[in-house]
């Protein structure tokens, strides 16, 4: 059995950077209690989180928010994260990447740019948003195509947008996209009211199937099934605090982003050293490896491929971060997202209700 203590590397870091947007998109899985992350960490102690995080062993930044073109110094975070040697991935929302701030990204070290679509056109793009958006972001992909970045499209699918696939893959096709990654929506934060309104319907998940399968020759495309229509859960994160960590915009120190909203002691760089934090914090070990799993998963012989599924989504669908995820067909809380996709297979579409700006 794996012992808990016993851990890696972290690769990746996701550094949120703020939890500010300018767009209020229905789907949004970022925490509702936005208050709490108003006090941001300083340029100096992104800084001191950046060091850390390359001593440690990180290999890639991505830098993310919220829209982190909203930090005035994010073009100096991201010259501190090129030079301790990690390679950085700039996840916008492509509002505020005018060409003088993209020229600065370039001379800072910038290495990559992931820029979020809603839909193919104007008014679905601009309608999920919330807010007109989708020429700036059409304008601001071929920019940086022009500047030489590596451009990722990322589009994050719902009951919405899921029939607009093809037409989204031969957009990203037109804008000179390397790599399209079609995102389900995460049912956390904001997105979890709205769940009826976005999960789309089994026959919707076959067609945009088809449309990848169609694209696939011609275009590096990362689809994800949402797992509710899965019979075994996802290996979220690649196993809780196994190689990803996330650095919230007030410090705390999270295996992923959503375990925010998990009863868990926080931890944050404001008062220990990151690498601590990693190899010893209560929320960095409270699932770490497979000692912490109830049955099904203890004796089961996947527990080392998906570890028992997500804690986020185990919480939010039982109340307890412990249980197996209720998205495994051998979960005695299965019946609770069988429920959830009956009612998607049926006809209706519920009213979407946009975020509120912040
Ligand atoms: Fe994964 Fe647990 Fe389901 Fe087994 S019982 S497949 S380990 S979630
Ligand atoms: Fe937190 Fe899956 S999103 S463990």
């Amino acid at each position: 059995m794996a012992d808990h203590r016993q851990h890696n590397a972290p690769f990746g870091l996701l550094a949120e950077l703020t939890y500010r947007c300018p767009l209020a998109c229905a789907y949004c899985s970022n925490p509702l209690n936005l208050a709490d992350y108003a006090d941001e960490l300083t340029t100096g102690e992104w800084r001191r989180v950046l060091i850390e995080a390359a001593d440690l062993g990180v290999l890639q930044c991505h830098l993310s928010g919220g829209e982190p073109l909203l930090r005035r110094d994010v073009v100096e975070i991201v010259g501190v994260a090129h030079d301790v040697g990690l390679y950085t991935n700039l996840v916008t929302s492509a509002l505020g990447l005018t060409r003088p701030k993209a020229e600065q990204l370039r001379a800072a070290g910038l290495d990559h740019v992931q820029v979020s679509i809603q839909a193919d056109g104007p008014a679905l793009s601009d309608a999920i948003a919330g807010i007109p958006s989708f020429q700036r972001k059409i304008d601001a992909m071929r920019l940086v195509k022009e500047l030489g970045w590596p451009l990722t499209v990322n589009v994050v699918l719902h009951r919405r947008n899921i029939d607009r696939v093809a037409e989204v893959l031969d957009l990203a096709e037109t804008v000179g996209a390397d790599r399209v990654e079609l995102a389900n929506t995460q049912y956390y934060g904001w997105a979890w009211r709205n769940r009826d309104a976005l999960l789309p319907s089994r026959a919707q998940l076959e067609a945009a199937e088809e449309a990848v399968r169609a694209a696939g020759d011609r275009l590096n495309v990362l689809y994800v099934v949402p797992d509710y229509y899965s019979r075994y859960p996802k290996p979220c994160m690649g196993g809780w605090a196994s190689r990803q960590l996330t650095v919230t915009p007030n410090g705390d120190v999270l295996p992923c982003p959503a375990a925010q909203s998990l009863p868990l002691p926080r931890a944050s760089v404001r008062t220990d050293p990151l690498a601590w934090i990693w190899a010893e914090s209560p929320v960095m070990t409270a699932f770490r490896g497979t000692d912490w799993m109830p049955d099904p998963c203890r004796s089961c012989e996947r527990r080392e491929l998906d570890f028992g599924g997500c804690r986020c989504q185990a919480f939010q669908l039982t109340g307890d971060a412990a249980r197996t995820d209720p998205v495994c067909h051998l979960s005695p809380d299965h019946a609770l997202v069988a429920s959830v996709v009956a009612a998607a297979d049926r006809a209706g579409e519920p009213s979407l209700v946009p975020r509120p700006h912040r």
